[in-house]
């Protein structure tokens, strides 16, 4: 996490240090999506995964179905979590063919709305509330489902909602149904070197709009594309796993969380019509990639994924909380993150997804007052 050293940096330093990171992870993205069908492949080690429960969102296609196949693959139960069933039975029937022994089970769940997630927890718990050892918040989407509404029907960006506040309901809901070293992984994206926080976000809700400095950066106002604000949420993803790991580790507990960037891969997340239809938005970062069409394959990209959940070697562990790219750990702006600013993303997103969920600080004296680019300044 944040060292004492990076707290007491001069403000000269932090920025030089901060534009370096940003240089690094610029030159990562730049290098992930060029040579995406290029890059050597990844080996992943495999181990036996019997008797292991694992739910994967989001796991009809892409990188989801990849992660899961690969878990069924090392024996484990597969929970196939989709908003439609139709696909999720085609996917596990595409699984079967290649492992016959594959334990699969389907599991509707639309995470664009509160609701929805919280009903996820409560029915998992009334089916008998089965132990989980590796839950992997996947389902994601690179523009909202309609140009012409772009909240969901709690009133929070559709992309906010699906990619990442989904996370946080459904964490907080089946955090009781744990193994005692389980692992929660988040597919992040290279969007979080392009995404920041302005340490002055509203600590309410801010309902049907679009918030500057939360949903995406400060800079991109007044009219962010969707890339820009997919990119925040990502970026959300990499700090609710910081802090899951700063609360985690407090409080004793052996979960996991890690985020990872799977790189440029080949998906139908490139297919919906908002992301391909992306230019008339002036969305060059969609429209770029939806261009290039040279991603790898969605069972090489979600490899990181599937190494994070089952490695608990030290090595791996001890960077949990960290953005994993390509099997190992990267330095990433977060870095300078100070505990105040991570705090005030916690109960924003709290105060959001409607929980009641404290994040514990380790130690009221680590609590440090500077934040990445600005003084925090109260609001509401
Ligand atoms: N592909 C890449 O290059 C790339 C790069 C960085 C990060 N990612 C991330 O990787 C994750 C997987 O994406 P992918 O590339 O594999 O794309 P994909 O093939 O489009 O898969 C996305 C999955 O999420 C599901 N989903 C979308 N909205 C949902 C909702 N409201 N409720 C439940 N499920 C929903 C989709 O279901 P439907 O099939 O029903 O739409 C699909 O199963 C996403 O979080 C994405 O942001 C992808």
């Amino acid at each position: 996490m944040v060292s004492e050293g990076q707290k007491k940096m001069s403000f000269l330093k932090r920025a030089k240090t901060k534009a370096a990171i940003q240089y690094n992870g610029m030159m990562i993205l730049a290098v992930r999506v060029l040579l995406a069908k290029r890059l050597p492949r990844q080996k992943l080690k495999t181990v036996d995964l019997s008797g292991k429960l694992a739910i994967v969102t989001g796991s009809n296609t892409g990188l989801g179905k990849a992660m899961a196949q690969y878990l069924a693959e090392m024996g484990a139960t597969v929970y196939l979590v989709c908003r439609n069933l139709e696909k999720a039975e085609v996917a596990k029937q595409d699984i079967l063919k290649t492992v016959p022994t594959a334990s699969l089970h389907l599991l509707q769940l639309d995470t664009s709305t509160l609701e929805n997630c919280r009903k996820f927890c409560e029915d998992w718990a009334a089916n008998g509330g089965k132990t989980i050892d590796m839950l992997f918040h996947n389902a994601g989407i690179g523009c909202p489902p309609s140009p012409d509404n772009l909240f969901s029907p709690d009133g929070f960006e559709h992309m906010y909602m699906t990619n990442f506040l989904s996370n946080v309901v459904l964490t907080h809901g089946l955090e009781r149904f744990f193994a005692p070293d389980a692992s929660v992984i988040m597919t992040s994206s290279p969007g979080v070197f392009v995404a920041n926080f302005s340490p002055d976000f509203e600590k309410q809700s801010t309902k049907n709009v679009l918030e500057p400095g939360f949903n995406y950066i400060k800079t991109a106002h007044p009219n962010p594309a969707n890339s820009v604000v997919y990119s925040s949420t990502k970026l959300m993803q990499l700090c609710f796993a910081r802090n899951l790991m700063r609360k985690w580790k407090a409080e004793g507990k052996g979960y996991i969380a890690h985020a990872f960037n799977p790189g440029y891969a080949a998906s139908d997340f490139f297919e919906k019509e908002g992301v391909k239809t992306s230019l008339r938005k002036n969305d060059l970062i969609w429209w770029f990639l939806t261009w290039l069409k040279a991603p790898m394959p969605a069972a090489e990209g979600c490899k990181t994924g599937v190494m994070l959940a089952i490695d608990k070697s030290k090595k791996v562990t001890d960077k949990a909380g960290f953005l994993w790219d390509r099997m190992k750990w990267k330095t990433s702006t977060i870095d300078l993150y100070d505990d105040k600013l991570l705090e005030r993303l916690w109960d924003r997103w709290c105060t959001d997804a409607g929980v009641e969920w404290s994040i514990q600080p380790q130690d009221s004296t680590t609590v440090s007052k500077a934040s990445v680019d600005e003084p925090v300044t109260e609001k509401n």
